[in-house]
């Protein structure tokens, strides 16, 4: 087999953006092949359980929220935010067993961040970080994709980004550089990084005061750390800076013509499903509202472009199942990670694979 599919259990993964989940109704989200309902309590706390009532397992995300508690509006049976049930309609006694799995959850810069494995283990430092959207050095819009294609091949392709000068070259303007030159590429704590200059490029719109240069140099550097999560920082600065940083890293306070921050998560919904969350934008100093919007705007179709890549690789891989993969050295940031990943081996699920059909309600 060229590839299983694998889940790792023990990690935060994003189930959406914090502004989507309110005190008003519940709302279904597939994680890992498993449905989850998240609502938040009359407090605002924000709450994730199992989206399966324990009666006659209907959906609670199309329950109705009580306060602090979730009524399955098949039969009435009620629910508290640990998920134990406190009121069956008609009867007094509520077995002991009348419970539906929570899950940990933390809100952290704008995502909500679920764990699905061991709770026991659920270290809210090993959050990645991501940007929040009221970060007041940048000006980030969100957008959302969902993918008919396993998370792996999302990874892949965020973890190799020399398919920016072939999928991306009108949407982006990306130049040849980016499959011509090689990132410098290192592992890091839970991930890896990636690293590199493209330098005496022309700058393509939004250009703040890159607009004034007819060549510049791009640094580019991203980490990308379990269980997916993309953070990527360009700076474009005057063409030379690359040589006079001696192809390092430009210093923290070295100005920037541009700049711009983009966080990406990539969460399986299921073995053949993914959700992928997003967002970008200039840096304040660079950019307003609009800019960000123009931004996102290119973005997402820009991610367009990978969906369609993406989802069409996946099918031709499922025509042949055994057929495996041949490397070239610009995978090596993915061999790195994939390495990483199988090396959670202990904590991972393994899945025989199978098209499933599964719906996102919202
Ligand atoms: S299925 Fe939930 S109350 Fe019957
Ligand atoms: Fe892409």
């Amino acid at each position: 087999m060229a590839r299983k599919d694998m889940l790792i259990r023990n990690c935060w993964y994003v189930a959406g953006w914090s502004y989507q989940f309110s005190t008003d109704k519940p709302v279904q989200r597939m994680l890992l092949g498993e449905p989850v309902a998240i609502w938040r309590s009359g407090d605002g706390a924000i709450v994730v359980m199992e989206d399966r009532c324990v009666h006659r397992l209907a959906p609670l995300s199309l329950g109705r929220i009580e306060g602090n508690q979730i009524r399955c509006m098949y039969h009435g049976l009620r629910f508290n935010a640990a998920g134990r049930c406190t009121q069956i309609p008609g009867q007094e006694i509520i077995p002991a067993t009348a419970c539906v799995r929570t899950y940990p959850v933390v809100e952290r810069n704008d995502w909500v961040w679920v764990w699905m494995g061991d709770p026991e283990r659920a270290d809210p430092s090993r959050i990645a970080q991501s940007k929040a959207l009221d970060d007041p050095r940048w000006v980030l819009k969100t957008g959302e994709l969902h993918y008919q294609a396993n998370y792996e091949l999302i990874n892949d392709n965020l973890l190799d980004l020399t398919h920016l000068a072939y999928v991306h070259a009108t949407s982006f303007g990306a130049g040849p550089a980016w499959a011509e030159s090689r990132p410098k590429v290192e592992a890091i704590a839970e991930g890896v990084r990636s690293s590199r200059w493209i330098i005496r490029t022309p700058p393509v719109p939004p250009l703040g005061k890159a607009a004034d240069h007819q060549l510049v140099d791009i640094w580019t550097s991203y980490d990308f750390v379990l269980p997916g999560v993309f953070l990527l920082y360009t700076g474009i600065f005057p063409a030379g800076t690359a040589e006079r940083c001696r192809n390092a890293a430009p210093p923290d306070d070295l100005p920037t013509l541009f700049a711009n921050f983009t966080s990406q998560a990539v969460t399986p919904t299921s073995a053949t499903t993914t959700s992928y969350y997003y967002s970008w934008g200039p840096a304040a100093e660079h950019g307003d509202e609009q800019m960000a919007q123009a931004m996102i705007d290119v973005a997402t179709g820009a991610f367009l472009e990978d969906k369609l890549m993406i989802e069409a690789q996946q099918r031709i891989i499922d025509c042949a199942p055994d057929a495996r993969p041949m490397p070239t050295s610009a995978d090596k940031a993915i061999t790195i990670f994939s390495r990483l990943m199988r090396s959670q081996d202990s904590e991972a699920v393994w899945i025989t694979k199978q098209r499933t059909e599964t719906t996102l309600t919202d």
